[in-house]
Parts: structure tokens; C-alpha cells; sequence
């Protein structure tokens, strides 16, 4: 498979077509189990007769059978008792939240609650939100030994961890490590409950928004050096695991592709990028950089941080446009807003250098870039203005087959006189359509384009 051959969208694949009550069942299963293991911890721990001896009495349920998302993670990275304990603790509050209930016995002697079962109370979520405590006390109760071992879980290199499973949030300065509250995240929450990842959505936190576009590939209109370099592009996307790993690659090459898009406005950068994603299967983010190095100073690291983050472990594509923002920054330093903007540019060029997935910068002024960091694209693809020949293709895809036109228009005689982008064909077919519909035509004139083409002249500074 592509970039993407990772856990989440071989997961996502064998979800897909998963009978939704597997999904139910499955879940409805681990849940009784937990709740058979807290009981057993609780009977344990308050010394109740005919307490049993260990929480492993309860073995965990099979989920061999079973093709639901939570059952193929279970399976594909082998989790253990205290590995699913964990995760499903996480998800109750979600999904279940009065098993949790159990914690708000109040401890006599103090008239308070049980320290040892930790846990917080949400803002507006009435339940039990389990804290890294809260499992330990499942896990181990007061066993010093076992609860070592799920300190383990919470370890970079273990797998609930490296997959971005489940979280432990910072405790609080000098509180101990496991008062963190314990979350499984939004993606892992997304795909266990709805079969489906998670696509978050535009805001300040999340500077970045999904681009989609009804073309094809067949519509774009290149010149054959722009081709060439989206063809290498497109075959190290579908071609990564081979290089990476089949041919051994990953010892020497760096992970992730970096590309850069550079040409006037309106010459398909960003409409390539989207086929990229469309033709492999991968969402396209787009972030503009304009906006999020100006506006957001002192928040911008930590939300970008955010979206690299999601990316890594997703197969999206970062789309960056009006890269130049973070190209011309670096070198002013007369205020201590430059001097920020200038670290938040740094910071955003380390990540970029180090992310493992796909990132295609986007601009229209590439004198701006540092020739330092220009090295460190894998491709410069330049998207010049289309010749004659390429205006007549865009004409004629931009035009489509069910537009009304007018039988005298001469879209060879349009396309040869008047050097336009795609970008500016697309605005004069709209105006020319609005034109021709408000004069009461049935299709758009030659004199109806020809007036859209005159104001997109005008725009650029230029007249007919
Ligand atoms: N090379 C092209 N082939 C086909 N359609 C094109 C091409 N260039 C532009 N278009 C049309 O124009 C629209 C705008 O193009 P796009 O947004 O990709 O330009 P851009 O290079 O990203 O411009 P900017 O630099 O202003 O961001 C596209 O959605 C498409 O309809
Ligand atoms: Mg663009």
C-alpha cells in the first residue's frame, strides 16, 4: 500500500464493510469485562468473602471473530490485559459512563472519596473522568510491583502510546505522574465508536482545512516538465513502502516527501495538490501560512504542532500556500514581533524538515525562498502560464460539454489572443455565464467572455 501502510488504514479498510453490530457487540464485550475485573479489584481490595484472588481471573474476551475496528487493533498490535484495561477505561466515559459510577463510594473514615481510585470531576460531565490513578488501582490495587508495570503503558515506545491511543494528560507541577487524566484520543475515539476516522474541522486550534475538488486528473492541463515532476511525485506516493522498505531505503533515505509548488496565481497548484490526495486516497490539508504566522502569534506553534501531529499519523497531505510568508520573515528582526514571528518561522521549518509524511509548499513568489532551505525539497515543480495550445484545453475543460455557447464562439481565437491562467478562464466562464443569463440569452456570446476577459485583465493590471 502506499505512505499509508500503517495500522490506521489497514485498520480502517477491514472496518469498512464491518457489519455495525460488530462494532456494538464488540465493545458491549470488553465493557463486561471490565466491569467483571473492576468488581473482582473492588471485592479484593475491601477484603469481601469469597473475594477471588487476582483480577486475572477474568480472562479477556476473544476478539479473533470479530472484524469491528477495536477488534483489529486489539489483534494487530497484540494488546494484553492491562494494555486493553487501559483503553477501555478510557473509552466508558465516552460510551458508557455510569460503570464508572463505582468510584463515588465515599470512604467513611474521611467522609471524602477514595484517594487510591483518583479520577476528576469534568466541567460539565456529571460521571467519574478516570485519571492514570484510577487504572492503577485496577491493575494493581496496592501492589507496588504491578503498579510499576503500568507505569510501562505510558512509555514513548509502547504501543498504545506510539499509536496515539490513548493519552495521559500533564499532571500538575509537583502532583504525582498518574493524577493525569487518562483520554483515548479523538482519532482512536472516532474510528472505535463510528468506524471511521476522524476529520477535524477548520478553527484557531485547528489552522488547517480539508481541500476536495469534483475534477479529475484527466482535467489538468500541464506543460510536460510540471508533468514530469508530478509523476515522481504521484509514484513516491504510491511507491513509498517499496522504497522505504522492501529495497531497504529507510536506513539512508529521510522519511516524507517535500515539494515545492511555485508559478504565477491561478496555475493549478493547489488543484494539483488536491488530485494528489484524491488519486491516493488522502485527505489534502490545506494551511494558510498568511494567516496563521500574522495572526495567531504565541498560539501559532502549539496548533501547528497540532496538525503536524495528526498528520504524522494519518496519510494526509500538508498543503502550506503563500509559502512566502514563511520564506520572507526570517531575515527581519526590528521588533520583538518580527523576533517571534521569526522563531515561529524556524519552528515551523524544523517540522516541515522532520515530518514523515507528505508536504507540498505552495507559492507565487519563489525569488523569496531561502536557498538554504530550497535544497531540502525533494521537488520544484513550476506551474507556468499555459500557452496557447493548453488555454484552448482549459477553455474547453473549464467550458464542459453541458454549458450553453454559442455556436460563433471561437474558443481557438480566445485562447491564442488572450494570455490567461486556468484560475482567470474559470472566473470569465462564471461571469460569462451570469452575463449571458441576465440578458435574457440562452447561451454565453463571444461578447459575453470577452467582457469577463477584459475585467480579469484589469485585475492583473493589464487592459485588452
Ligand atoms: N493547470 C490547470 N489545469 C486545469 N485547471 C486549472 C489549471 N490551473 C487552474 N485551473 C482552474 O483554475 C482553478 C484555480 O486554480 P488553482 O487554485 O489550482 O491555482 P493556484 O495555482 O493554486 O493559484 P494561487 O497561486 O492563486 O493559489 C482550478 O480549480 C481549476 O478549475
Ligand atoms: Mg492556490
Amino acid at each position: 500500500m502506499l505512505n499509508g501502510a500503517n495500522a490506521v488504514n489497514a485498520m480502517e479498510n477491514s472496518a469498512h464493510g464491518a457489519p455495525r453490530y460488530h462494532m456494538a457487540d464488540c465493545l458491549e464485550r470488553e465493557i463486561s469485562w471490565f466491569c467483571a475485573v473492576l468488581d473482582a479489584r473492588i471485592q479484593m481490595y475491601f477484603e469481601h468473602e469469597n473475594a477471588p484472588d487476582s483480577i486475572h481471573r477474568c480472562p479477556p474476551p476473544a476478539m479473533r471473530d470479530f472484524s469491528s475496528p477495536y477488534a483489529h487493533v486489539v489483534s494487530s498490535l497484540n494488546l494484553g490485559f492491562n494494555d486493553r484495561i487501559a483503553v477501555i477505561l478510557a473509552l466508558l466515559p465516552h460510551i458508557r459512563p455510569q460503570v464508572l459510577d463505582t468510584f463515588f463510594i465515599k470512604n467513611k473514615n474521611f467522609d471524602r472519596g477514595f484517594t487510591e481510585f483518583g479520577g476528576i470531576l469534568g466541567k460539565n460531565h456529571g460521571g467519574f473522568l478516570p485519571t492514570g490513578e484510577t487504572l492503577a488501582f485496577i491493575l494493581a490495587g496496592d501492589d507496588l510491583l504491578a503498579r510499576a508495570s503500568v507505569l510501562t503503558l505510558f512509555e514513548d515506545q509502547h504501543p498504545l502510546m506510539r499509536e496515539h491511543i490513548i493519552s495521559l494528560d500533564d499532571h500538575a507541577a509537583g502532583e504525582p505522574f498518574l493524577s493525569g487524566a487518562l483520554r483515548v484520543t479523538t482519532e482512536y475515539l472516532s474510528r472505535f465508536i463510528k468506524g471511521v476516522s476522524h476529520r477535524p474541522s477548520f478553527g484557531i486550534d485547528f489552522p488547517a482545512k480539508r481541500l476536495t475538488t469534483p475534477l479529475a486528473f484527466e482535467d489538468l492541463v500541464l506543460d510536460a516538465d510540471a508533468i514530469e515532476e508530478v509523476e515522481h511525485i504521484s509514484t513516491w506516493l504510491a511507491c513509498t513502502d517499496v522504497i522505504m522498505n522492501d529495497w531497504g531505503l529507510k536506513k539512508t533515505i529521510k522519511p516524507g516527501y517535500r515539494a515545492l509548488f511555485y508559478g504565477p496565481p491561478g496555475t493549478g497548484k493547489t488543484l494539483t495538490a488536491t488530485l494528489l490526495g484524491a488519486r491516493f486516497n488522502m485527505d489534502v490539508y490545506r494551511i494558510d501560512l498568511a494567516s496563521v504566522v500574522s495572526k495567531y502569534i504565541g498560539e501559532t506553534e502549539k496548533n501547528l504542532a497540532g496538525v503536524f501531529d495528526q498528520a504524522e499519523n494519518r496519510n494526509w497531505i500538508l498543503f502550506f500556500d503563500e509559502a512566502d510568508a514563511l520564506f520572507g520573515k526570517r531575515t527581519q528582526t526590528a521588533s520583538s514581533n518580527d523576533r517571534h514571528a521569526n522563531q515561529e518561522v524556524s519552528y515551523l521549518l524544523q517540522r516541515v524538515e522532520d515530518f514523515k509524511g507528505t508536504v507540498i509548499l505552495a507559492t507565487n513568489l519563489k525569488s523569496n525562498i531561502d536557498e538554504a532551505f530550497a535544497r531540502r525539497f525533494q521537488s520544484m515543480v513550476y506551474f507556468p502560464m499555459p500557452d496557447a495550445g493548453q488555454r484552448l484545453r482549459l477553455w474547453q475543460s473549464i467550458v464542459g460539454e453541458q454549458c450553453s455557447v454559442d455556436k460563433d464562439v471561437d474558443f481557438w481565437c480566445l485562447a491564442e489572443k488572450y494570455e490567461l491562467s486556468g484560475g482567470a478562464i474559470t472566473n470569465v466562464v462564471r461571469y460569462g455565464a451570469i452575463r449571458a443569463l441576465r440578458h435574457g440569452r440562452g447561451a454565453i456570446t463571444t461578447a459575453d467572455f470577452t467582457a469577463g476577459i477584459t475585467r480579469e485583465l484589469r485585475k492583473e493590471g493589464k487592459t485588452v
